[in-house]
């Protein structure tokens, strides 16, 4: 359901209190217009007219509002990630401050095509604000895209990487593409959609723009919602829409690799515990050492590096006692 509307009276209007799952948004930087397209696509041609920017002096209090909406409609456990520039940065942390909404992390998205300076740095970064509602069950999918034991070539935890809270991720080039003046990536938006929902749950954006949250919502098999004031982007956008099929997008994503992982969270028999105790000793005495004998058994027994680490460092523990 998409509404050309302003949010803050939308989400009022058609969203109920404790509604909604999860919430992605990238609200009007509060900037000079004439500055925008340094911040977003250099090149103007294929971008949508009818952008709405929010004055600067309107900019604290606009926060206020959008952000004592969000809180509402989100369900207890419910998540909120607002993706924002530095340079009024300072009116949503404020905003932030006057909920209950508590801090998860701060994650710095690092992107390419930089705004090129001479006498400064280049900026080339966003702030992502991921804040939860307090109460109810928070959704975390830790392995919703790396394995416990996936590892890159240097043997380094694809899992740990992942999930560590600097993100490189690239803006999508889109040329010869009718755009928005800024749009997410859907690598971005995958990436947050699979971490902190499930399928069929609901994703709202309080800024649609190019409606990109939401067809990537979609995409992965999710519920959308959201609110854009810009009619000729909704026009535009909510045909667009229509093309996206649903769950389209869940063969292409990042999966952990259950194959290796086919047992984790199954309960541990006597007699399993017993062979996996016995087939280490097998894969030491073949000369291997500990950590490449266990990832053998993690490859073997499809359970868990570090649950294998912990059962035998226990096990070997107590029959050492026991001689
Ligand atoms: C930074 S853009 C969002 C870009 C979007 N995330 C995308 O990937 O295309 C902000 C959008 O908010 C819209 N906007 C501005 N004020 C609004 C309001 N009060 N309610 C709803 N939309 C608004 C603008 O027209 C613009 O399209």
């Amino acid at each position: 359901m998409f509404y050309n509307i302003d949010c803050r009276e939308g989400a009022k209007k058609y969203l109920q209190d404790n509604s909604v799952d999860l919430i992605i948004t990238d609200p009007p930087y509060g900037i000079d217009g004439d500055l925008l397209h340094k911040h977003y696509n250099r090149d103007e041609s294929q971008v949508l007219d009818g952008y709405i920017e929010v004055p600067l002096i309107e900019y604290a209090d606009f926060s206020v509002e959008w952000i004592k909406e969000a809180e509402r409609v989100l369900k207890f456990g419910g998540s909120l990630y607002i993706i924002s520039g530095y340079t009024n940065l300072i009116h949503i942390l404020n905003a932030l401050e006057k909920t209950e909404l508590k801090l998860v992390n701060h994650i710095i998205w690092k992107y390419n095509f930089g705004v090129y300076t001479k006498k400064k740095y280049i900026s080339s970064h966003y702030h992502i604000l991921f804040y939860q509602k307090k109460g109810g069950n928070p959704t975390f999918n830790t392995f919703a895209r790396f394995g416990d034991s996936q590892k890159d070539e240097q043997n380094k935890s694809l899992n740990y990487q992942d999930r560590e809270d600097v993100w490189l991720i690239n803006k999508e080039y889109k040329p010869n593409q009718i755009k928005n003046k800024n749009e997410l990536p859907t690598q971005l938006l995958t990436k947050i959609i699979q971490y902190s929902s499930n399928e069929n749950d609901l994703v709202c954006d309080f800024f649609l723009g190019s409606f990109s949250t939401a067809k990537v919502a979609l995409a992965l098999n999710r519920n959308a919602v959201g609110f854009e004031k810009n009619p000729i982007a909704f026009d535009y956008q909510s045909e667009e829409m229509k093309k996206i099929e649903k769950g389209s997008l869940l063969k292409n994503i990042k999966m952990p690799d259950e194959n290796k992982l086919f047992n984790q969270g199954k309960p541990l028999l006597e007699e399993e515990i017993n062979q996996i105790i016995h087939r280490f000793k097998e894969l030491k005495k073949e000369g291997n050492n500990k950590k490449q004998s266990i990832e053998i058994l993690t490859a073997e027994t499809g359970r868990g590096y570090w649950s294998l680490i912990k059962l035998l460092d226990k096990k070997l523990a107590q029959q050492t006692t026991l001689l």
